[in-house]
């Protein structure tokens, strides 16, 4: 109960989230498309849908042949990253929910030349640092990131988020640290003009992904790129290509899932 009040408090002093808690309660009277069995479906489709990477990066049209060597994340560019997590001395790890397939975002941001890119979750931010050491390689200063974080509720972890970025990809970043509601809109405003790559990492519930998913899809370019983390937790994923009758992808890391969409030309 205390706990709740808390809570409560926390959101009544930060006007700028409470569209975040009004969808939060909201939820509370909307069927559950989250529950364990959901979930367990969900996980067996997602699995029965796997492709082997270089099938993946072939049928997205970016490499050629499934023989071509993909690009791969330099060690030293992760290992520096734990090192700035453990200079950092926060550690709430666990609590966050971790990094996805770093691999298939970084080849995938390379092959793609991606310029504009629009990321939701950054905890520690791993996927940032693979984003913007893909785009560093291959665009140099033309290159824009926007990633997507809420403030952590009730608890002092501010200087976590995003702590593995190194100074010198910070100028081409831009932090936005506020709930996807309404945070992907800001995002999207600061950015400017269509993506052309999305990662979605944040709220993977049923509503979470309602929500962004449909205003992130439309802020695509043509011939760009949907990355969604963690399918597996609900149906959204295959509703969501099912009804827009799109070819999709999935890929498998660690037991998880991650679906990859190319928006038609
Ligand atoms: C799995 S972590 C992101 C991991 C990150 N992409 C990486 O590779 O290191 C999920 C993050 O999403 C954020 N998040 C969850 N729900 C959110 C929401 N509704 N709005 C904004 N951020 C949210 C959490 O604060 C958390 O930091």
């Amino acid at each position: 109960m205390k706990e709740k009040f808390k809570t409560l408090l926390w959101f009544g002093v930060r006007p700028k989230f409470w569209a975040h808690a009004f969808s939060l309660a909201s939820r509370f009277f909307k069927s559950n498309n989250d529950s364990p069995d959901i979930r367990a479906s969900a996980t067996a489709w997602a699995a029965g849908q796997v492709r082997p990477m270089a099938e993946i990066f072939v049928g997205l049209g970016l490499v050629e042949r499934p023989d071509v060597q993909l690009p791969r994340i330099n060690k030293r560019l992760l290992a520096d990253g734990a090192e700035r997590v453990r200079r950092s001395g926060i550690n709430i790890d666990g609590s966050l929910g971790g990094a996805g397939d770093l691999e298939l975002l970084y080849a995938l941001v390379i092959l793609s030349r991606a310029t504009k890119v629009l990321e939701t979750g950054v905890a520690y931010g791993w996927s940032s640092l693979v984003i913007l050491a893909a785009q560093d390689l291959t665009l140099k200063s033309n290159s824009m990131l926007v990633s997507i974080d809420m403030p952590y509720v009730k608890a002092r972890a501010e200087g976590l988020v995003g702590v593995v970025v190194p100074k010198q990809y910070r100028d081409s970043w831009i932090l936005v640290r506020q709930p996807d509601r309404p945070g992907i809109l800001k995002g999207l405003e600061l950015i400017g003009g269509s993506l052309d790559l999305v990662h979605y990492d944040s709220d993977k519930s049923w509503h979470g992904r309602s929500y962004a998913y449909p205003i992130l899809w439309n802020s695509l370019r043509p011939g760009g790129l949907f990355v969604s983390d963690d399918i597996q937790d609900n149906f959204f994923f295959r509703d969501f290509v099912e009804m827009l009758g799109l070819p999709f992808f999935v890929s498998e890391s660690d037991g998880k899932f991650v679906g990859i969409i190319r928006k038609p030309s």
